[in-house]
C-alpha cells in the first residue's frame, strides 16, 4: 500500500505510506498541517518515527537486535568493541588495515590537555560521574575547536570521532579517581579499549596492575552490547541538539546529560539500589520476594521494577539474555559470590509469571542484569551509567553524523495550547 486515506469532517486527503527494510510502515505526514491544518499529538513519540535510519534495527516484538544488518547475539559473541563502533559509525566491518588504522587513531588520542586535568581539583569528590562526564565531554570543544568547523571534512570529523571514543573513557575513569581522592592513571597505549579502560580505574602508582582477561573480555561484551538502540531518548536527544548544527562534542554531552535519568541509563544503577534494598529487607526469602514484587505492582508504592518494561521490547530483550548468561560466567569465572545476583533471580521468575507483568509485557531490559556484572568487577554503583554511556558512544556519533549528513532540519515540534486565551493587562493595583 502506497498511500493511506485520511477522512477529516467531509474532506479526504492521500497521504504517502513508505516502507522501511524490514518492511515496517509508515504514513509520511510532512504535509498534514498545510493540507489539513491539523497536527497529531503522540506523547513521548509512542507511534512516531522521527527519522530514517540505516544505523541499528530492532524488532521489539521477536527481540530482534542488528547494527548495520549484524544480529547483536554474533558481535557480542566474536567482535571487539572498537571493531563494533566503526561498524556502526562507518556502516562496515572494518578489514584488517582499516581496523589497525582506527585502533591506533583511538590509541594515540587518549591523553586528555593537562589543562582538563585541572578542572577536577574543582569538582567536590562526590560529584556524581555522569555530571563531570557531560560537563568535560562539552568542554573538549574549547580545546579541538575544529569541531565548530560548520562543514568539517572527512579527515577532520575521523579524527574527532577518534578523540571522543578515546578520550571519554580517559574522562571517565579520572572522574572515578577524583571520587575516590586517588591520582589519576594515564593511559597506557599498550592496552586495547577494554584494558586501559580498567588499568585507568584500578591501577595505583604505587603498585605494578595486572590486566584480569576475564574482566577485560567482560567489559568488551558489555560495551557491544549498549553500542547503539535506533532512537532511544539519549539518541533522539543528540540527534535534536544536533540538528541546530550544534558541534559533536556539545551534542554528545546533551546525550549524557538525557542518559542519566533513572527511566534511561540510570536504570542500572538503579537496578542495583533496588536490589540492595530488597537484600537488606530481608533477602530472597519467599515471603521478602513476595513482599516487593507486590510493591512493584502498586502504583501508589513509588517502587518500580527497575530494568524491567521497555518502550519498544514487549518481549525478552536480547542484551538482557545475553547479560543474564554473562552474569552467570563471570561472577563464577571471578570467583564471586553476590546475593543480589540470587534475588534478580528471583525477582525475575516470579515478575516472568505474575499476570501484572506478563499483561504489561514487562521483562528484563538491558539495565537488569548489567550493573551486577559492573558490581562484579569492582565497578562502583555511581560509574554503572558512565559505563552506558561509553557503550553508547558509538551509536551516539553514528546517528550524530548520518542525521548532519543528511542536512535534516532542525527539530521544532508543535503543541496543542490550552492556557488561557487572550486577556487584557491588569495593573497591580487593580489585582486581587
Ligand atoms: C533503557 O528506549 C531504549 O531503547 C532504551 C534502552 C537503550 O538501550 O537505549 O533500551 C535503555 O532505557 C532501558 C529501560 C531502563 N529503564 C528501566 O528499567 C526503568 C523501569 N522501566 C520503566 O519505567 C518503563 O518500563 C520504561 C520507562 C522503560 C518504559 O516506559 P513506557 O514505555 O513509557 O511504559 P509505561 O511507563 O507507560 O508503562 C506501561 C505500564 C504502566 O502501567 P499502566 O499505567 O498501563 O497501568 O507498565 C507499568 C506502568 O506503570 N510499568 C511498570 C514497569 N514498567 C512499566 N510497572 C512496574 N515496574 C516496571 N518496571
Amino acid at each position: 500500500m502506497s498511500k493511506a486515506e485520511l477522512k477529516i469532517d467531509d474532506k479526504v486527503i492521500e497521504l504517502p505510506v513508505i516502507t522501511g527494510t524490514e518492511n515496517e510502515p509508515a504514513i509520511d505526514i510532512s504535509k498534514l498541517r498545510a493540507e489539513t491544518g491539523y497536527v497529531t499529538l503522540d506523547y513521548g513519540l509512542k507511534n512516531t518515527a522521527v527519522t530514517k535510519s540505516s544505523i541499528t534495527y530492532l524488532d521489539g516484538e521477536k527481540g530482534i537486535l542488528q547494527y548495520r544488518g549484524y544480529p547483536i547475539e554474533q558481535l557480542a559473541e566474536k567482535s571487539s568493541f572498537l571493531e563494533v563502533a566503526y561498524l556502526i559509525i562507518y556502516g562496515e566491518l572494518p578489514n584488517k588495515t582499516e581496523l589497525e588504522d582506527f585502533t591506533s587513531g583511538v590509541t594515540n588520542h587518549t591523553l586528555v590537555h593537562e589543562n582538563m586535568k585541572k578542572f577536577y581539583e574543582g569538582y567536590p569528590q562526590h560529584a556524581h560521574p555522569m555530571g563531570v562526564l557531560s560537563s568535560m565531554i562539552c568542554a573538549l570543544s574549547a580545546f579541538y575547536p575544529d569541531i565548530l568547523e560548520p562543514e568539517m571534512d572527512k579527515k577532520s570529523l575521523d579524527l574527532n570521532v577518534q578523540r571522543l571514543l578515546a578520550k571519554s573513557a580517559t574522562i571517565a575513569a579520572w572522574a572515578y579517581k577524583n571520587s575516590i581522592g586517588h591520582p589519576v592513571m594515564y593511559p597506557q597505549n599498550r592496552f586495547d579499549y577494554s584494558a586501559n579502560f580498567l588499568y585507568m580505574m584500578f591501577a595505583k602508582p604505587t603498585e605494578e596492575y595486572e590486566v584480569n582477561d576475564k574482566m577485560v573480555s567482560a567489559l568488551n561484551k558489555l560495551l557491544i552490547l549498549h553500542a547503539d538502540h535506533e532512537q532511544n531518548c539519549s539518541t533522539s536527544t543528540v540527534r535534536v541538539v544536533g540538528s541546530s548544527q550544534a558541534n559533536l562534542y556539545t551534542s554528545i554531552s546533551a546525550g549524557v546529560a538525557a542518559l542519566w535519568g533513572p527511566l534511561h541509563g540510570g536504570a542500572n544503577q538503579a537496578v542495583v539500589e533496588m536490589l540492595q534494598k530488597i537484600y537488606d529487607d530481608g533477602g530472597a526469602t519467599k515471603e521478602n520476594i513476595d513482599k516487593w514484587i507486590k510493591l512493584f505492582k502498586d502504583k501508589n508504592s513509588g517502587q518500580r521494577l527497575m530494568g524491567f518494561g521497555h518502550r519498544v521490547y514487549k518481549n525478552f530483550d536480547p542484551r538482557a539474555r545475553i547479560l543474564k548468561k554473562a552474569a552467570d560466567e563471570v561472577l563464577n569465572e571471578l570467583k564471586v559470590k553476590d546475593p543480589l545476583l540470587d534475588i534478580a533471580k528471583k525477582l525475575e521468575h516470579h515478575a516472568l509469571n505474575d499476570d501484572y507483568f506478563i499483561e504489561k509485557k514487562l521483562y528484563p531490559n538491558v539495565d537488569y542484569y548489567s550493573g551486577l556484572l559492573y558490581r562484579a568487577m569492582g565497578i562502583p554503583t555511581e560509574m554503572f551509567t558512565v559505563m552506558f554511556a561509553l557503550g553508547r558512544m558509538p551509536g551516539w556519533i553514528a546517528n550524530w553524523i548520518e542525521m548532519s549528513q543528511e542536512k535534516q532540519p532542525i527539530t521544532r515540534p508543535r503543541q496543542i495550547y490550552t492556557g488561557e486565551t487572550k486577556r487584557e493587562y491588569v495593573p497591580l493595583n487593580k489585582r486581587g
